[in-house]
């Protein structure tokens, strides 16, 4: 390890924040967390998470809670805002000034854009961001490099396409930050009217090769993964303009019939209708194998953040 990384009590707000050294120091102890998923470890006895979700969420918050009882902590928390005093006008502020005196580490999803930054801004305890609104989810993009690693033995040299809401959905973001820092090709699909916001693009294009196209079909040939998104229903300002753009894209056997032989789909999941269920049992589906990657790089990352592991 460089002598010059440093991760016990760092927030994890953005994936910006995070240099490629620093990212393949993640992957590489998410990767030694391989054996300890199976067997189970006491490295973070005593220690103990909270998960803050004031939105749903079922992989995030059970993967952050499954990997931190991995490692021999515990974790406590609430998954939806309706039962926690924010029901009683608590401002995020005072909530995770409250539950630092509880908890070592604090994972938190939040409706609002730069919520998890200011919570960073008040709490003692690091801060992990398991999504702000459109903006981010920068632990989901290290699950994704993760994933496409292990699946390709590098990024570097790789032609990747991230398709469907580059808008609003906040996995792609922090993706496509992340591999702006890797030397690969960069293909981005979506409607028109779900475009990646221009500040992203503007970031990435400075430092990869960016293609933007509406139309799928003459992509899937080209690429070694496809990386397939839900369109986000419940950040559209309108319903009118949902409507315009559901079911847009939907990658089924006949979308794959010119893809190359060792593709590879992921999806951050949960999915409505984007991938046909025939392409579940083809060698390409990765995004149920994408799930268990997302328990080991967790465990590093907490292992890391409090300090078991350097
Ligand atoms: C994603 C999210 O919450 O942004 N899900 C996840 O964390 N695996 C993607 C989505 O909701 O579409």
């Amino acid at each position: 390890m460089g002598v010059s990384l440093k991760f016990e009590g760092r927030d994890v707000i953005s994936i910006k924040d995070f240099s490629r050294e620093e990212i393949d120091y993640i992957l590489k102890i998410g990767q030694a967390m391989e054996s300890i998923a199976v067997k189970g470890s006491d490295m973070l006895r005593g220690r103990i998470l909270a998960t803050l979700f004031f939105e749903p969420s079922t992989r995030t918050r059970l993967s952050f809670e499954a990997a931190m009882h991995k490692l021999g902590g515990s974790a406590i928390g609430f998954a939806e805002a309706e039962i926690a005093s924010v029901k009683k006008g608590e401002n995020l502020a005072d909530t995770v000034r409250v539950v630092e005196n509880y908890a070592d580490v604090i994972a938190l999803r939040h409706p609002l854009e730069g919520a998890a930054r200011l919570a960073a801004e008040f709490a003692k305890v690091p801060i992990i961001n398991g999504g702000s609104g459109a903006e981010e989810h920068p632990t989901q993009a290290l699950l994704d490099l993760y994933t496409i690693m292990k699946e390709k033995g590098e990024i570097d040299g790789l032609k990747i396409a991230l398709i469907g809401d580059l808008r609003y959905g906040r996995t792609v973001h922090s993706l496509a930050y992340a591999l702006s820092l890797y030397n690969i090709e960069l293909y981005l699909v979506s409607p028109e009217s779900l475009k990646m916001r221009r500040e992203v693009l503007q970031t990435i294009k400075e430092r990869i090769s960016v293609t933007e196209k509406t139309d799928l079909e003459k992509i899937v040939p080209l690429v070694d993964v496809l990386y397939v998104t839900r369109i986000q229903k419940e950040r559209f300002p309108d319903p009118a303009e949902y409507a315009k753009v559901k079911g847009s894209h939907k990658i089924d056997l006949e979308t794959l019939s010119k893809a190359k032989e060792d593709l590879i789909i992921l999806h951050p999941l949960p999915r409505v209708d984007e991938i046909a269920a025939e392409v579940d049992n083809t060698s390409h589906a990765r995004y149920f194998q994408q799930v268990w990657n997302g328990i080991v790089v967790r465990m590093g990352l907490l292992a890391l953040i409090l300090g078991a592991v350097k």
